[in-house]
């Protein structure tokens, strides 16, 4: 049968089974399954406190199932940590923007190279480290409409630009799989479809 499903493309690139995570006697996520396939773009909807970012967490690594099975091309992923889960292709932006602030936008763009480098993260931006894909980061930074921004402060960016930083810094991981939390009530990012022609084989979006 799984032959027969890649062969006809239905393989889904990633797989939960029967999730399940509490906090103390909090059920946040209780006996979910999802599959969601290659060049797809999946909507997570539910009202505050349904479990949309645990599920996300889960998925991304942040947390562990307490039960349950989830494969990401045909990999195993339970037990991984975010940062393992990370270099097989999932990233993911965060609820509550997660940027480095000090940093300009292009080094925080750079910082998404550095999980495929083995150099440490403080050597990333040195003309050895990542400082050789400045083209590629300026380049996703056009992507998300902030090529004109690359040498400002994150801090100084409005909310909406800040998330679309963090997406542009997420797809610099060579993301193949991208958690994304909703940009804001009426985003400015470009058409989502996008994200596959970077190399992005799906989308999952908490709304
Ligand atoms: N780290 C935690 N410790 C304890 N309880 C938690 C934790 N994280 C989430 N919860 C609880 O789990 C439930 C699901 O929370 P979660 O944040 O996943 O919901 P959500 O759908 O993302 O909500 P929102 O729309 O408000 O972002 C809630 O009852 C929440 O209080
Ligand atoms: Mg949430």
């Amino acid at each position: 049968m799984d032959r027969l499903q890649k062969q006809i493309g239905m393989t889904p690139l990633l797989k939960a089974e029967k999730l399940h995570k509490s906090f103390g006697g909090v059920r946040a996520v209780y006996d979910v399954s999802i599959e969601v396939r290659e060049d797809s773009i999946c909507a997570l909807i539910g009202p505050n406190g349904a479990g949309k970012s645990t599920l996300l967490n889960l998925l991304s690594g942040v947390y562990q199932p307490d039960a349950g099975s989830l494969f990401f091309n045909r990999t195993n992923l339970i037990g991984l940590p975010a940062y393992q889960r990370a270099r097989l292709g999932i990233a993911r932006t965060f609820q509550k923007i997660r940027l480095f602030k000090q940093l300009t936008l292009l080094e925080n763009v750079l910082a998404g190279f550095h999980i495929h480098q083995d150099v440490p993260l403080w050597k990333c931006f040195l003309p050895g480290g990542v400082g050789r894909f400045r083209d590629e980061a300026m380049d996703l930074l056009s992507f998300v409409g902030l090529g004109n921004r690359g040498k400002d402060r994150a801090g100084a960016l409005s909310y909406g630009q800040q998330r679309m930083l963090e997406i542009a810094r997420a797809l610099a991981t060579r993301a193949e799989a991208l958690h994304a939390r909703r940009a804001c009530r009426r985003p400015q990012r470009p058409p989502r479809s996008s994200f596959f022609s970077r190399g992005c084989k799906t989308s999952t979006s908490e709304m």
